[in-house]
């Protein structure tokens, strides 16, 4: 499904040289869920860029179902890829009505897109937005605008549902809400991926949710990969196991450890 080989990316001129990414090699298959955890800096959201083609590689090539996108622009890998960032407001159109996002989702997801929201159409993005639990489905004609950012980002998240990407990138996608939207809207992501068995690399400083979603972690380092856990070795992990990684790594950084607090 999505291959990198060798991957770097290096900032600024040669006085002042940032290497972001070193070097990645790194393999996904169809439905594998890959979580990324790192200190600030380590590359994590550069990695994710460059696979959503937002900036391209210095060196190295990246392929997605088995084509060679590395010199693909970011908005023809859209048909493929769904991304969901930090901030709530990336992924929406505020001046539009939550019902007028939702449309666009639908249009996306390569149906034939009429200009008037039909019965059946409304009656998916009402069966959607009731799953959020959150009112939404009373909301349709809000523009997003209004909505909070725990509001919005939910919104995002199902409008990923509607259009199911072939391969997912979530960006610490709950760190900017508060603990308890952070938590509804990290459950409500993780069914998702699993009722769907979407192809993910979500990145996160939240240990607990690293090592409790997903099948695989990696942990980055200054541009690199630096441990890899699948399997049993990953689902017996504990949070204390991973900041004995960090800190054997002379990894300090304190919002990893504030991370393990929900
Ligand atoms: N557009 C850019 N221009 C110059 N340097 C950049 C750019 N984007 C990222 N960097 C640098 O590359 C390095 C990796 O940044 P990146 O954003 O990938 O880290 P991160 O692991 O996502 O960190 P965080 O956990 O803080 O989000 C940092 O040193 C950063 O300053
Ligand atoms: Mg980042």
């Amino acid at each position: 499904m999505l291959r990198l080989e060798r991957v770097s990316k290096a900032f600024g001129t040669s006085a002042d040289r940032v290497h972001a990414v070193r070097e990645i090699d790194l393999q996904l298959r169809r439905g594998d869920f890959l979580t990324i955890i790192g200190s600030n800096g380590a590359g994590k959201s550069t990695l994710l860029n460059l696979i959503a083609g937002t900036s391209p590689p210095t060196s190295g090539r990246i392929f997605l179902k088995d084509r060679d996108v590395t010199g693909i622009p970011a908005y023809r890998r859209a048909r493929w890829i769904g991304r969901i960032v930090q901030d709530p407001v990336a992924g929406t159109v505020p001046s539009m009505t939550v019902a007028e996002n939702l449309a666009l989702a639908m249009k996306r997801s390569g149906r034939r897109l009429t200009r008037a929201i039909t019965r059946g159409r409304l009656r998916e993005m009402l069966d959607a937005m009731r799953r959020l639990g959150m009112g939404l489905e009373d909301r349709l004609n809000d523009p997003v605008s209004t909505l909070s950012g725990g509001e919005r980002q939910a919104l995002t998240v199902a409008m990923a549902t509607l259009a199911p990407p072939d391969l997912l990138l979530l960006d610490e996608h709950t760190a900017s809400l508060d603990p308890a939207n952070a938590l509804a809207i990290t459950r409500m992501t993780g069914a998702f991926i699993e009722e769907a068995g979407l192809t993910t690399i979500m990145v996160t400083h939240n240990m607990e949710q690293a090592i409790a979603w997903g099948d695989r972690l990696v942990m980055m380092h200054n541009g690199r990969i630096v441990h890899s856990l699948a399997g049993d070795e990953k689902k017996k992990a504990s949070v204390g196991d991973l900041v004995e990684l960090f800190s054997r790594r002379h990894i300090a950084d304190d919002e990893l450890l504030l991370g393990v607090a929900y």
